[in-house]
């Protein structure tokens, strides 16, 4: 099979997509190039396997491997030829000895998937049966899915992902209502669920909105997956056609609209009510949290390469440029923390008025918390959990700067910065488990007053504080983005050291992340597909550009907060 079926060729015919994702070859010149792919490729995926620089000998021998394994790869890729339900390509393609882990998960994800009239068009949340409640984590939630769908694309079984993307299209046009409330058109369910009738022998699907979500919260955040996920697809597969189709276009225009109204804000990130994505209970994440904002921003790019500049899409192309540029600006300058702006936060001077303030939000010293002096390396940095008025949460939070990373949200010194962070503060953010969804826990009266003494976040369960195996995979494609492999690789042994023998958990409790999580699923999809995904990236970082997009040399990078904040 030739690049031309595999659709190589309408890549790089496409302009927006690849032109947008090309990475800069001038960064790679004076680095070593340790790999030598003779197969010839489009300059897209050239460019993209060349990110293995500085690697260890370990790593580029498996880059030349796996440049051999491409081959064979191909012949396995032909249409029609593999079933979901085949071994592993991952496994099979390279000559050395895959963990014994990697089967084990693939058999794991494979029993998760979940059909629709004989097609897979998902896989659940959690396969546990033995758990005396279900409760919804039987459903095919739209951002647990992603890791997975990711593993199918990176094994060449894109098929349920383009099923996916297509039924959950679907969903999106119905009529949403909670209570008498109507749902703006745009919205995507959290989750949904297929229903078997045995005795008609008939498919279903009923979804989930928020209106049976525990708190009704929103799924804010699975537009974002939605559209990422589609970008990821047509990258991966070089097949246009799905994202071209007018219902694709529709479905990203109602997302868009549904972010880029305008309203009373003041600010050009998104406002947002507590747990409206993967934190979904009250945590103290409402307003402007970093994980909404950071998806939000690589929705948007990956909208920008997607979008047909038709008369609809050129008018929604345009208010993303715009949109991108405010955005990009303000979170580089107000939600970045390094030493240097911790200490100049430290001696604000309050109750300024008019343009001219430094001080813009109002936030008193006062309000910074003891933790975070004795967080913050000399050297690192990272995007802070919130601003708003008189509030800067200065938690870490995992998802949000590692998709900053890969969306390059974050310029490459503050992506660098981020990475320094990571590797000073290992024992806090990574301990025994990676890896923490944020830092620190909150605790006693905090805890009562902003989770509404939520029993299942209590201090260093869950939501607050928790370790999450799935963050394994962001934390891998943001090492391999930076050129971290070290980083990737200790990561991965830890993953392995425990989440097999601990039946794939959904979390894991305690300051290090020793102990399972509380009231964790066992055979959590997520856990399993990230162990996936982490291990296919790392074994070819070629993968890495479909979750991943270049700096923006449109949007200058702004480095210095001291040179912004009074412009
Ligand atoms: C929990 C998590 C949420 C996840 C869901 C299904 O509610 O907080 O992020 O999507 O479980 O796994």
């Amino acid at each position: 099979m030739d690049g031309t079926q595999l659709g190589l060729r309408n890549v790089g015919s496409h302009c927006s997509i690849s032109e947008a994702d090309d990475y800069d070859l001038s960064r790679l010149l004076d680095k070593p190039r340790p790999l030598n792919i003779e197969r010839k490729r489009s300059f897209d995926e050239r460019s993209l396997s060349e990110l293995s620089i500085g690697l260890s000998p370990r790593f580029a021998t498996r880059g030349a491997e796996n440049s051999r394994g491409l081959e064979n790869f191909e012949n396995m890729c032909s249409p029609g030829g593999r079933s979901v339900l085949d071994t592993p390509a991952s496994s099979t393609r390279n000559s050395f000895e895959p963990h014994p882990m990697v089967a084990e998960a693939w058999d794991a994800l494979r029993r998760s998937l979940v059909f629709f009239r004989g097609q897979p068009v998902g896989t659940i949340a959690a396969y546990e049966h033995s758990a005396e409640e279900v409760s919804n984590y039987d459903q095919v939630f739209v951002r647990d899915f992603v890791p997975s769908a990711l593993a199918f694309l990176m094994n060449g079984e894109p098929d349920i992902v383009k099923n996916f993307l297509l039924k959950t299209l679907l969903l999106q046009g119905w009529e949403k209502r909670i209570d008498r409330f109507k749902l703006g058109e745009g919205a995507m369910p959290a989750s949904f669920k297929v229903l078997h009738d045995p005795i008609r022998k008939t498919d279903t699907l009923i979804a989930d909105f928020g209106e049976s979500a525990i708190g009704r919260v929103a799924p804010v955040d699975s537009g974002f997956w939605w559209i990422i996920l589609l970008r990821a697809y047509t990258k991966s597969t070089g097949d246009l056609s799905l994202a071209e189709t007018p219902e694709c276009q529709k479905g990203m225009r109602l997302i868009l609209a549904l972010c880029l109204s305008e309203g009373f804000d003041t600010f050009p990130t998104l406002l947002c009510a507590d747990g409206c994505s993967m934190v979904d209970r009250r945590m103290g994440v409402y307003g402007y949290p970093i994980e909404i904002q950071a998806l939000f921003f690589m929705a948007l790019r990956c909208a920008l390469a997607l979008l047909k500049p038709d008369a609809e899409g050129k008018e929604f192309m345009d208010r993303i440029v715009t949109r991108l540029h405010a955005l990009s600006y303000h979170m580089r300058s107000y939600f970045w923390l390094d030493f240097q702006q911790l200490n100049d936060i430290y001696r604000y001077k309050t109750e300024e008025y008019s343009h001219t303030a430094v001080n813009k939000f109002n936030v008193i010293p006062d309000s910074i918390p003891d933790w975070v002096f004795d967080f913050m390396p000399t050297k690192g940095g990272y995007f802070i959990g919130n601003v708003s008025p008189a509030r800067m949460d200065f938690r870490w939070f995992c998802l949000g700067n590692c998709v900053a990373i890969l969306s390059s949200l974050a310029t490459p010194e503050q992506s660098v910065a981020i990475m320094d962070l990571i590797e000073s503060r290992w024992e806090e953010l990574v301990g025994e488990m990676p890896m923490k969804i944020a830092y620190p826990a909150i605790e006693s009266h905090e805890w009562r007053i902003v989770t509404g003494c939520d029993p299942k976040n209590t201090r260093w369960s869950y939501h607050n504080g928790g370790s999450w195996p799935v963050l394994l995979w962001m934390l891998i494609a943001a090492c391999i983005k930076t050129g971290r492999p070290q980083i990737a690789r200790r990561a991965i042994e830890l993953a392995e050291s425990r989440l097999l023998k601990d039946n794939w958990p959904e979390y894991y409790d305690g300051k290090l992340g020793r102990y399972v999580g509380k009231q964790a699923r066992k055979l959590q999809t997520w856990s399993i597909a990230g162990y996936l995904v982490a291990k296919m990236l790392l074994e070819d970082p070629s993968h890495l550009g479909m979750i991943s997009l270049e700096e923006d040399k449109q949007m200058k990078p702004l480095i210095k907060r001291s040179a912004s904040w009074n412009c």
